[in-house]
């Protein structure tokens, strides 16, 4: 059988700031194509993981191995990742193919395939209509799509997001949630989800990491948290969330 190495391995992972322990010691890994949702209440320490794996933040120790290689000291240009905020982060006074072909053209990509690539990757995300526009003249949702066309535009082999849904209404996280799941089949990208939204990461993933202060408490699939969550904070904080969503749904639905 054959036993593929994963995509990254993360070990002993700290991060101190002067006196915070934002991180103590998480290790993990991810596979290939997987979709890996982080979940865990304010300031545990999510998004200081994320920013340490795309090398916008030094670990103060630890080790993260991209296929195989070590990327620890490697820089944020040479990882091959992207990753998408909740607040959008585009420049508000490009336009939306601006936006998306900026990256290729400091990558010193010739204007014409710049341009191409832009404008199929914009019709790839939906948003043909409205590649002459400013971030500030659309929707959230479609802003979010503009974040992810100029993430993609790079082939990242792995992409992270942070809390991309927290700024948008129910219907535009259901219709978005779908096209990042296929952009994930289609590209065989890898991704790494942090979301506050219990339902949201179980709809989305093969596994979820539990965090709590600074600490993984479980990392499983869905069907296997919820079978055997690792301990009480795990049923309280994801579990009997989720069952409180769900409820909420049904009596919205009656
Ligand atoms: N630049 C910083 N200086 C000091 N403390 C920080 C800094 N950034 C984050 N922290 C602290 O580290 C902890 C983890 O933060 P963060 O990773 O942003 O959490 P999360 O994304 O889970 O909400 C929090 O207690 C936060 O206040
Ligand atoms: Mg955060």
């Amino acid at each position: 059988m054959e036993t593929k190495q994963p995509k990254l391995i993360v070990k002993d992972l700290k991060k101190i700031y002067e006196d915070k322990c934002a991180l103590n010691s998480v290790s993990f890994d991810v596979k290939e194509g997987e979709f890996l949702s982080i979940l865990g209440p304010s300031g545990c320490g999510k998004t200081t993981i994320l920013r340490i794996l795309i090398g916008l933040l030094d670990a103060t120790s630890g080790t993260i191995i991209k296929d195989g290689v070590d990327i620890t000291n490697a820089p944020a240009s040479s990882r091959g990742m992207g990753i998408v905020f909740q607040n959008y982060a585009l420049f508000e006074n490009m336009t939306v193919l601006g936006n998306v072909e900026y990256a290729l053209k400091i990558r010193k990509e010739t204007k014409a395939v710049a341009r191409e690539r832009a404008l199929s990757m914009i019709e790839r995300m939906g948003l043909s209509e409205h590649i002459n526009k400013k971030p500030g003249e659309l929707s959230g949702g479609q802003q979010q799509r503009v974040a992810i066309a100029r993430t993609m535009i790079l082939n990242p082999e792995i992409i992270l997001f942070d809390e991309p849904m927290s700024a948008l209404d129910v219907a535009t996280r259901i219709s978005l949630r779908k096209e990042i799941k296929d952009i994930q089949k289609e590209f065989g990208t890898t991704m790494i989800y942090i979301t506050h939204d219990q339902e949201e990461a179980f709809a989305m993933s093969d596994r979820l990491m539990v965090m709590k202060e600074a600490n993984i408490e479980q990392i499983d699939t869905p069907e296997n948290i919820i079978d055997h969550p690792a301990n009480e904070y795990v049923q309280s904080f994801v579990i009997d969330n989720l069952q409180a969503k769900i409820n909420s749904l049904v009596k919205y639905l009656r």
